[in-house]
């Protein structure tokens, strides 16, 4: 008997429906299925942030959630955070996230492996809380961990990411 099930979902924009086993993680489903393959694949036990995606809106670690639990969802990579602030701003494509320019700006990636989880869960981050103190900013990405920057750029490239993102001049 085939252990392959139906799911239906809306990934960075698009409709998708495909049959995955039941074991399937989400983080599998994009990387594997979708070959959404900036969302990168660390620890694989929830414990490093890597895998961060949104789903509604929401910061989820991929790698411990299974895609069928995300049935009827919309879920959000990196590769679709850009187009989804355009659409939510009227931003003119091609700009980016203002977190993904934040992080261009403020040098808030060296060798980059934890960058888009950071990114992601800095943009759920932001949708929760659009004018974060610099310790919410602290604790809302406490699951995200990066082994070369030190954190402060990070920080300070979602401080003004925010700030981006409330209309306020930067700097
Ligand atoms: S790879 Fe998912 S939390 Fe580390
Ligand atoms: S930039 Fe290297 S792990 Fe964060």
């Amino acid at each position: 008997m085939s252990d392959r099930y139906p799911l239906e979902l809306v990934v960075n924009g698009r409709r998708v429906r495909r049959e995955v086993p039941s074991s399937q993680t989400l983080l599998e489903f994009v990387r594997e299925d979708l070959r959404l393959t900036g969302t990168n694949l660390s620890c694989d036990t929830g414990d490093c942030g890597a895998c961060t995606v949104l789903v509604d809106g929401q910061p989820y670690t991929a790698c411990i959630v299974l895609a069928l639990d995300v049935e009827g969802r919309e879920v959000t990579t990196i590769e679709g955070l850009a187009a989804r602030w355009q659409a939510q701003s009227g931003a003119a494509p091609p700009s980016l996230h203002p977190v993904q320019q934040g992080f261009l700006e403020e040098g808030g990636a060296q060798c980059g492996f934890c960058t888009a989880g950071m990114v992601m869960a800095a943009a759920g981050l932001l949708e929760a809380n659009p004018a974060p103190t610099e310790a919410e900013i602290q604790a809302g990405l406490e699951g995200n961990l990066c082994r070369c920057t030190g954190y402060t750029k990070i920080i300070k490239a979602v401080e003004v990411a925010a700030q981006r993102m409330r209309g306020r001049p930067v700097h």
